[in-house]
């Protein structure tokens, strides 16, 4: 197998975590579920679509890489356990509050990951990675920023005083 670029490495990484975003959306609209927090599980659902449509758009692109698709697809795979595992463990006995903490991480970083391929890509001016990257940062902005809002709205809940 040919060896990854690090502009297509970068590019395996935020295809992974473009999944691994649908799996932690998920996971935590089951626990706002269960706690009737409607507002959170509709925003979640709608996270985890914007996912999977950036995930799509990743793969269209990782195909076009010339010979690079399994590798990228390898390399994906690879981030996508390291945040399910790390998911798994953090979002024990978990709460929706816990749930958008985990997510206000793994959410911070995706987008830190969008930022670094673009700026890659300022050198490699790729035109393909450029129109991914253009349409998928305004994404993970807000994604960053509805996290960020409902875990504070939720935390301004919380009686501060109760045991944890
Ligand atoms: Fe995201």
């Amino acid at each position: 197998m040919p060896e990854l670029t690090t502009l297509d490495e970068k590019l395996g990484e935020v295809l992974g975590l473009a999944q691994a975003a649908q799996t932690a959306a998920k996971k935590v609209a089951t626990l706002a579920r269960k706690e009737k927090e409607t507002e959170v599980v509709e925003v979640l659902q709608k996270m985890q679509e914007d996912a999977k449509q950036v995930e799509e758009r990743c793969k269209e692109v990782a195909t076009s890489r010339d010979g690079m698709k399994t590798a990228i697809n390898m390399k994906a795979r690879e981030t996508k356990t390291e945040i399910t595992d790390f998911m798994k463990t953090y979002l024990e006995d978990a709460e929706t509050l816990d749930g958008l903490e985990f997510l206000s991480m793994s959410e911070a970083g995706e987008l830190a990951h969008w930022e670094i391929l673009a700026k890659l890509n300022e050198t490699a001016k790729d035109k393909q990675i450029a129109n991914l990257a253009d349409a998928s940062l305004p994404i993970q902005q807000r994604h960053v920023a509805t996290v960020r809002q409902h875990a504070l709205r939720l935390a301004a809940e919380e009686d501060p005083s109760e045991p944890a």
